[in-house]
Parts: structure tokens; sequence; C-alpha cells
């Protein structure tokens, strides 16, 4: 019997780790636990993930929260210090590229523990990027690297990694998406919210660069609220740009053709991106899950860690000025701009 161990902290985790559960679940010489560093805690950011996907409640839960990079990178590896000891897995599995990822891959390795991490291998170029950071650190450290899409097999090799400590393995996040899109079909989120089918655009904006600073914010909520006048758009809204939008007034002042909602659960949102006309994000995720579902994305980022989602996909990468915004946004939905699609391989 070998006991692994998973670790999840914020919202984009939950999702990759299911299907390695699910795959655990089915093996007799496997017992796999999940440990919750909590650095996502709201129930909307958290526990409506965990029912969506019918995850197992963690077998431990560390509570640090929110806090400076420092602060929150400082908790979790405290907490996961003492739950390492207490659980004592054979095996770490780590994923994505938050501060729970580096903070655990960090104490799992250097406490002789093997170590693998899931979504190695992904590089944006950009280091003002805390995600970009905690993906080298990790990527440096760890005994196994799962890698998604042929440009992670490419930094890797670049970076020096050994050949035999890398593996091409596909895209749990993807598996998740398959697994509960018959569900999110039949949920008809867009229907509750008034909206039709294909005839809406669906938002989300939660990086950094785009949101901390209010001048930025308001530059792209004008872009959305004039582009508006043609498609209405529902826009779940992160804690993170909550916050911005409440404290600069643009909360209140959003036309009413833009609904701002509360984050959606996993299956809400994917029923909402699977009937949209266009996603406009800035997410990682959401690059590759529609680059599954073959629905547009407008990424509004200068970089992307995930190029197989623009080479494959539907994905158009678009720096976030507003005039240029403004233009992506109609070139798709005038039909100028058409994506060559191909699933990416083993997705
Ligand atoms: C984190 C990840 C980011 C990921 C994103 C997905 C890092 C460095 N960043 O960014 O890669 O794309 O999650 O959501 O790990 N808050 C709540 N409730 C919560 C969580 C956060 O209200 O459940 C608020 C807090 O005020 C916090 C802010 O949101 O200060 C931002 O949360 P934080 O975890 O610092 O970073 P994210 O922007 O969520």
């Amino acid at each position: 019997m070998i006991k692994i161990l998973s670790v999840v902290g914020a919202r984009p985790n939950f999702m990759k780790v299911a299907p390695i559960d699910r795959a655990a679940a089915a093996r007799a010489d496997v017992e796999h636990i999940i440990v919750h560093t909590g650095q996502h805690y709201d129930a909307s950011m958290s526990d409506a993930f965990f029912r969506d996907l019918d995850m197992p409640q963690p077998a431990s839960f560390l509570g640090v929260g929110s806090g400076s990079h420092g602060e929150q990178t400082a908790r979790v590896i405290v907490g996961f210090e003492q739950a390492l000891a207490e659980h004592q897995p054979d095996y770490v599995i780590v994923v994505g590229d938050v501060n729970s990822t580096i903070a655990c891959a960090l104490v799992a390795v250097k406490a002789g523990i093997r170590t693998g991490h899931v979504e190695s291998g992904l590089r944006s170029g950009d280091r003002t990027m805390p995600e970009e950071i905690n993906r080298l650190a990790t990527d440096a450290i760890v005994d196994d690297l799962f890698v998604t899409e042929q440009s992670g097999l490419d930094n890797l090799a670049r970076e020096g990694h050994d050949p035999a400590s890398i593996h091409f393995v596909g895209n749990t996040m993807i598996d998740s998406l398959h697994y509960a899109l018959p569900l999110a079909r039949q949920r008809k989120k867009a229907h509750e919210l008034g909206l039709v089918d294909g005839a809406y655009a669906l938002v989300t904006l939660h990086r950094p660069s785009n949101v901390d600073d209010v001048d930025q914010l308001r530059l792209l909520i004008d872009v959305l609220a004039d582009v508006s006048t043609r498609i209405p758009m529902v826009f779940p809204v992160h804690p993170r740009t909550r916050s911005v939008l409440e404290r600069a007034g643009l909360a209140a002042g959003m036309p009413p053709s833009i609904r701002l909602i509360d984050p959606a659960g996993y299956v809400d949102f994917l029923s909402l991106m699977q009937s949209a006309a266009v996603v406009i994000t800035d997410s990682g995720g959401i690059q590759e899950e529609t680059t599954a579902l073959g629905v547009p994305c407008i990424t509004a980022r200068t970089t992307t860690e995930r190029p197989v989602t623009v080479t494959h996909g539907t994905n158009l990468l678009v720096d976030p000025v507003p005039e240029t915004l403004r233009q992506s946004i109609h070139a798709v939905l005038d039909g100028v701009i058409v994506f060559p699609r191909q699933v990416p391989p083993l997705w």
C-alpha cells in the first residue's frame, strides 16, 4: 500500500486534484488523502468545488487564509510541516502555480518525501507574475514533473531537467471538465440569469496586473461597458476584484448590461462557459477549458504560460489596453477572427 497526499490550496487546484483522487480510489494498493491549506476559504471559492467535483473532505485543513505573499507562504510552510508529520505519506503531489504549491513542495522535498508536480513546465516568461516564480521554484526542487502540453516539455528540457523525471501525462483540469460537462449542460445557468445561449459574453478578471490598480481596472471596465451595448455580459467577480470595484465605486456604476454575480461554483461556471459566445478573461485555467470546449476566448494579458491554447485552441492573447481589447472583442463577435481548432494531445 502506498500513501499519497495531494495538496489543494486555491480555487484552480480543486479540479486538478479531483481526477487524481478518483483514479487513486479505484486502486486497492493506493491510499489517497487531500490536505487543504485554506489559501482560499470562502464557501464560493472552496466548498462549492468539493461538492461539484464529488471530492472527499480533506484529511487536514490548515486554515492559512489571506495575507501578503510572505505571510501566506510562511503560514502554509509551518502548517504543512505539521500535517506531513501527522499523515506520514510516501508521496506528495502538488498542482498548479499558487503559493500553496511552492510552499508545500519545499516542505515535502526537505522532509525527504518523493514529490511530484502536476502542471509542470508551464512558463509565461514574465517574472513579475507571482505564479511564474512559484512554477520555476517548484519545478527546480521536485522529483517528478508531470506535464500537460508540449511547451512544458520544451521548457523543462531547456532548463536542463533530467529527462527521466519528465512525464507527459495530459491535463487533469480537462479530465474534470469532461467529468462535469453533462451536468453543466443540464444546469442551464445562463437561462437562470435571463441570458440566451450563444448570445452573451462571460467575463472574469482577477490578475493583480489587471485589477489591483484602479485606473487599469477602470479602463477595462469602460471597454466592457461599451461592448455590452452589443452583447450582454455576465461577470462572476473574484473577491480580489470585488474589493477594488467597490472601493473605486465601479460596482455601483456598472451598466445593467453587465451582470455582476458572486464567484460561481464549478458546475455553474462550466455551464456559463460552454454556452457563451465569447469568454473574456485573464485566468490561466480558463484558457485551457475554452480550448477544450471550442469556445472563443480573449485573454487580456500580454503573455500566456499555456501557448498550446493559442496554437491549437480558441485562445486569442490581447494586450489589455482599451483600443486593442475593444477591437479584438468586436473582431471575434463579427467572426473576422476564426480559430483553427484542434484538441491538444492527451487532453
Ligand atoms: C490566487 C493565486 C492565483 C490564482 C487565483 C485563483 C497565488 C499567488 N495566486 O490568487 O494564481 O489564479 O488564486 O483565484 O497563489 N479572498 C477572499 N476569499 C477567499 C480567498 C481570497 O475573500 O476565499 C480575498 C482576500 O481578500 C485576498 C484576495 O481575495 O486578499 C486575494 O486572494 P489571494 O489568495 O491572495 O490571491 P488570488 O488573487 O486569489
